[in-house]
C-alpha cells in the first residue's frame, strides 16, 4: 500500500531520540521527507519533531515504542498503518551494547540487546519489505558497526549482534537488489553519542583513541541510502580496521581485540 495521505517519501527511523538516529532524522527532514520517529523517549521525540517541522516544514510523526518487547515492532507498524502511511525508507538504527564479562552482565540486559539489535530489526524489515517489493521501490538502512567484522571479547553479545546485522543485510541486499529495493549496512566505528557511556565502552582504548563526530557518521548513512550502497564504513581508519581483520589468523585477531577491549575493571 503506497502512502495515501501524502506523496512525500516516508522515512521510519528507530532510535531517533538521540545520537546517529537523531542526526539522520535532520538529514532526511532537510530532503523534505515525511518522518516517523520511533524510540522509547516520547518527550525527546516530540521535541525533535517540533524542531524539524519548524525548521524544514516537514511532517514528523512520533511513535513511542519499546523495541525490546516482543510486541514492540508489531505495535509500531500497526500505528503506521493507522496513519495510512507506507514506509519508503526504513532505518533500523535503535541499538545498544554492554561492555563487561558475559557472565557478569545480567541475562535480561543481554537478551534485550539481542531483541533490539536483531529481533526487532528482522521483524520491522519483514513487515515493510513486502510492500516495498510490491511497489518495486524502497530502501532499508541497517546499523551494523566495525564490531560486525570480528568477535569482541568483553562485549561478546554486542559484537555477535552486529555480525548478524551485517550478514543479514548483505544476504538481503543480494536477494532484493534486482527488485527495486536496496538494503544497505552502515558500519561506524566508535562515534561520540550516548552509546559509549550507556554501554560502558567509552572506557576502552578502542573508544578513547578513535571516535568520530556523529554528524559525519549520519551523513555517511544518508549517502548510503541516496546512492544505494551495499556497505558503508565511515572514516578511513575504521575502513582500514574493518578490512584489516581479514589479514591475521582469526585467533590472532581475537587476541588483538582482547588488548583493545581488556576485561572491565569493575567486573
Ligand atoms: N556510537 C557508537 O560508537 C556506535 C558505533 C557503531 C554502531 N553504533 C550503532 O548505532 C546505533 C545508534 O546508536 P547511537 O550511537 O546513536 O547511540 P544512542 O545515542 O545511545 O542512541 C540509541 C538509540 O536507540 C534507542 N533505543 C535503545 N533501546 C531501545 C528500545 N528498547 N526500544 C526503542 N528504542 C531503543 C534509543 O532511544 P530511547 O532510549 O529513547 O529508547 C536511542 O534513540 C546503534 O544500533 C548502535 O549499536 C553505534
Amino acid at each position: 500500500m503506497r502512502s495515501h495521505m501524502s506523496s512525500k517519501e516516508t522515512v521510519l527511523i528507530t532510535g531517533a531520540s538521540s545520537g546517529i538516529g537523531l542526526e539522520l532524522a535532520k538529514l532526511f527532514a532537510a530532503d523534505g521527507s515525511q518522518l516517523i520517529l520511533a524510540a522509547r523517549s516520547a518527550d525527546k521525540l516530540q521535541q525533535l519533531a517540533e524542531e524539524l517541522n519548524a525548521t524544514h516544514g516537514t511532517q514528523s510523526h512520533v511513535i513511542p515504542v519499546d523495541l525490546a518487547k516482543p510486541e514492540g515492532p508489531g505495535a509500531l507498524m500497526e500505528q503506521i498503518d493507522a496513519l495510512g502511511l507506507a514506509v519508503d525508507v526504513l532505518i533500523n538504527n535503535a541499538g545498544f551494547g554492554q561492555y563487561g564479562h558475559f557472565a557478569n552482565i545480567p541475562m535480561q540486559r543481554q537478551l534485550e540487546i539481542l531483541d533490539v539489535n536483531n529481533r526487532a530489526l528482522v521483524e520491522l524489515t519483514h513487515r515493510v519489505l513486502t510492500g516495498m517489493l510490491e511497489r518495486r521501490s524502497g530502501s532499508i538502512l541497517n546499523l551494523g558497526s566495525t564490531a560486525s567484522f570480528q568477535p569482541g571479547p568483553n562485549s561478546a553479545v554486542y559484537y555477535a549482534t552486529k555480525a548478524f546485522v551485517l550478514s543479514f543485510s548483505e544476504g538481503l541486499w543480494a536477494e532484493t537488489r534486482k527488485q527495486g529495493v536496496c538494503v544497505s549496512c552502515l558500519c561506524p566505528g566508535p562515534t561520540r553519542t550516548g552509546f559509549g557511556a550507556d554501554s560502558d565502552m567509552d572506557q576502552t582504548p578502542v573508544f578513547k583513541y578513535n571516535s568520530m563526530r556523529v554528524e559525519d557518521v549520519a551523513k555517511a548513512g544518508h549517502r548510503a541510502v541516496r546512492k544505494r550502497k551495499r556497505l558503508v564504513i565511515p572514516g578511513w581508519v575504521n575502513w582500514l580496521l574493518a578490512f584489516g581483520t581479514r589479514l591475521p589468523h582469526r585467533r590472532h585477531m581475537i587476541w588483538i581485540m582482547e588488548q583493545l577491549q581488556p576485561p572491565k575493571k569493575t567486573s
